[in-house]
């Protein structure tokens, strides 16, 4: 095995975190060489020296005359006066390079037994045929279009086609149910949406078009077009695509193939830097999603700038995130930065087990040559249950592999060890939110490899100034001492432009808390050496499977169930799933009901209305809910009598024996 630094110590690397501004930069001694010290220091103190030459990797129309233009601290834009388009960039520029024969996309999937390879010509050709599509269906520039697809091809293309004619496209996730795509719906306002006849999941099918014709019926109105991609892969689902729809008068439904065969190319259009390119739906607080808005300009000049630096990959490699189209990360390393790159990216539709088995992700590394693969820890738990000792690893060549990186949730550091141990490659934890679209730590391969700190996310990435604060804004001083993660306004390039819909509520969500910074969120510490440590989140936002939910959400479907008086969703441990949703529910006086069967009707309603990535299946019925006196859940001891933690009763508790009858029934007595 190749010996991975793997250190709990090292010389500093960032500011001392009591150190308010960046000092100039000091020569990297001990194991650093000062690179990434020197290329974080400009990215603060010289910043647009920095980013407009970062933004001379991307092919501008007009290019821009400053990198960053500030109205207020918190009102910013980058790159403001450049014009570009982002599909010219990910596709065209290439093509007319001489790399038109380059491998683009690799199709793999382990459900359908396809395998296909699409070069960068054929892929400029599917995207603007499907561009032509899209503008006779009266597309334009900032219209919206919902991509509601699995992952095949059809879902680069209907993205890079919708960035080609300047619209702006909003993925949903396939394992969201149909009232939730109808909430996006009615909050993105699209005139088009864009699905598949059907998808598949172990085992079972997934029905895309009744679940379309549902949110369809739910929502207000705005979809007069959809475009169904007809999957002849999946048995049957040709047959239930002409039935389903056939008898509907209010919408116009195009069959994918045949449309894209009729259609006029569209060429480019020019869009400014600060367009939306797309919204991306997120928990927060509340149960309304957050839509998430990317500009042009910025978002290509990160992603970029991230393929070299952090995970130090060129036009000749290629990159596989294991994630899927409707997450951030399937945004930004299965769609857009591989091919702003220029390198070869991997659609793969599977699992990490199961299909067929825990050996799938060794299988699609060594037949594609992958020099970078990128999952959530949740995949490499899965894949070491199943196979410990890593004999599916054996089975196949991994040696095109430099490095594993991991984000989505906490990687914790048994699972950091087993596969640092176990691959012959770097592991690398790096951490970030669908509001920044990039790395805000990670350990810069491209820069400089730093040695890996096991639970840490390493350091903050060039662009990105972190700081811990107290409840009250104060700076934490300490090392290792645990507060709010904020980021120093401006954010980079790349991060988020504002919601969809709602101009103060960018401001209310983050940027209010700390004035002058950027609330992440997160609560962690920052050690002596200037790593950082994510420790959870700070709000209801839970992450199970690296999937980011709303206890909130959740707690409002729950309340819909007539018996439900009251109750309480949380964020448990779970061994492979990182986090799992488990509901405490009290019913209301004078409901008698059979316990299982209240359990299952809460399971299938949340399955109902958030839909089963939600993977809710722990309810806990209790006789009264533990609160405190003012009648605050107590939400911390409840988690931590369910995780098995030690716990307080909290001096202002209403009633101790709640926790009693808690603890009874989460850890029943044996008879
Ligand atoms: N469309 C429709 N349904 C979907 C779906 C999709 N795209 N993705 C997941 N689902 C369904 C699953 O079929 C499952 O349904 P079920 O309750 O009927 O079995 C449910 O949603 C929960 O799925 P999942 O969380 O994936 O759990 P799982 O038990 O099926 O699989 C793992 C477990 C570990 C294999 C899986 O969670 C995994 O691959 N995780 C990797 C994490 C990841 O890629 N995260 C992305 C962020 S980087
Ligand atoms: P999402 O917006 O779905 O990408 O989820 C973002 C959230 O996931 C972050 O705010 C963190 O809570 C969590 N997260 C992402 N990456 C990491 C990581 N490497 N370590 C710890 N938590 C992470």
């Amino acid at each position: 095995m190749t010996d991975h630094t793997v250190s709990t110590r090292t010389t500093p690397l960032t500011d001392a975190p009591d150190t308010p501004q960046p000092t100039p930069p000091e020569a990297g001694t001990g194991t650093s060489t000062g690179a990434y010290r020197a290329a974080w220091r400009r990215s603060i103190e010289q910043r647009e020296e920095f980013w407009l030459d970062a933004a001379r990797l991307v092919d501008w129309v007009d290019p821009p005359s400053a990198a960053l233009t500030e109205h207020s601290p918190t009102d910013y834009r980058w790159f403001a006066d450049g014009t570009l388009n982002t599909s010219y960039n990910a596709l065209d520029r290439h093509v007319l390079a001489g790399r038109g024969d380059h491998t683009a996309l690799i199709y793999d999937s382990a459900m359908t037994g396809t395998r296909a390879r699409i070069s960068y010509r054929d892929l400029l050709d599917r995207v603007a045929r499907f561009a032509g599509v899209l503008r006779a269906a009266g597309v334009g520039r900032g219209d919206r279009v919902v991509v509601y697809l699995p992952m095949i091809p059809e879902a680069v293309v209907a993205m890079l086609a919708c960035a080609r004619i300047g619209a702006v496209h909003s993925v949903v996730f396939g394992g969201f149910a149909a009232s939730e795509l109808a909430v996006r719906i009615d909050d993105a306002r699209p005139t088009v949406l864009v699905t598949a006849s059907g998808g598949l999941e172990p085992g079972k099918a997934v029905e895309y078009l009744p679940l379309v014709r549902k949110a369809l019926d739910l929502s207000a109105g705005s979809v007069h077009t959809v475009i169904v991609q007809n999957r002849h892969a999946i048995p049957g689902s040709a047959a239930d695509y002409a039935s389903d729809t056939g008898d509907d008068a209010a919408v116009r439904w195009l069959d994918w193939a045949e449309a894209s065969a009729a259609a006029t190319p569209a060429d480019p259009v020019t869009v400014a830097s600060d367009d939306p390119l797309y919204i991306l739906y997120t928990s927060g607080t509340t149960g309304n999603p957050k839509g998430i808005i990317r500009d042009n300009g910025g978002h290509a000049v990160a992603l970029t700038w991230s393929m070299r630096n952090i995970y130090d990959i060129g036009p000749d490699d290629v990159f596989w995130a294991a994630s899927d189209v409707g997450w951030v990360v399937g945004h930004s390393y299965i769609v857009y930065a591989p091919l702003l790159a220029g390198a070869t990216t991997v659609i793969y539709e599977g699992k990490p087990i199961g299909t067929p088995d825990a050996g799938a992700f060794w299988r699609v590394v060594q037949d594609y040559r992958v020099n970078v693969l990128f999952t959530a820890p949740t995949a490499i738990r899965a894949i070491r249950r199943v196979d410990p000792e890593l004999a599916e690893l054996a089975r196949y060549d991994v040696s095109s592999l430099t490095a594993l990186f991991l984000a989505g949730e906490r990687l914790d550091p048994e699972t950091f060890h087993w596969a640092n141990d176990g691959l012959h490659c770097p592991v690398v934890d790096h951490w970030w939110q669908t509001e920044t679209g990039w790395a805000i730590c990670a350990n810069p391969r491209g820069i400089e490899e730093l040695p890996t700190k096991p639970g840490s996310t390493a350091v903050p990435v060039p662009g990105y100034d972190i700081a811990i604060l107290d409840s009250k804004g104060a700076r934490i001083t300490k090392p290792g001492k645990d507060g709010n993660i904020a980021i120093r306004l401006p954010l980079p390039p790349g991060s988020l432009l504002g919601i969809w819909g709602g101009d103060d509520r960018f401001a209310s969500a983050y940027l209010t808390a700390f004035p002058g910074f950027y609330a992440t969120g997160d609560s962690g510490h920052i050690d002596a050496d200037g790593y950082l440590y994510v420790m959870g989140r700070t709000d209801d936002v839970i992450n199970v499977a690296g999937h980011r939910l709303s206890t909130g959400s959740l707690e409002e479907v729950l309340t819909r169930h007539p018996a439900i008086a009251e109750c309480a969703v949380l964020g448990v441990h779970d061994p492979l799933k990182g986090q799992r949703a488990a509901g405490f529910v009290t019913l209301k006086a004078g409901w008698v009901v059979d316990h299982d069967l209240l359990r299952n009707e809460l399971v299938n309603l949340v399955r109902e209305h958030i839909g089963p990535v939600a993977a809710f299946r722990d309810v806990t019925i209790l006789e009264r809910l533990p609160k405190t006196r003012s009648g605050k859940i107590l939400r911390k001891t409840i988690r931590q009598i369910v995780d098995g933690e030690p716990y307080k009763v909290p001096p202002t508790i209403e009633d101790p024996t709640t926790l009693d009858a808690l603890v009874r029934a989460v850890r029943p007595i044996p008879d």
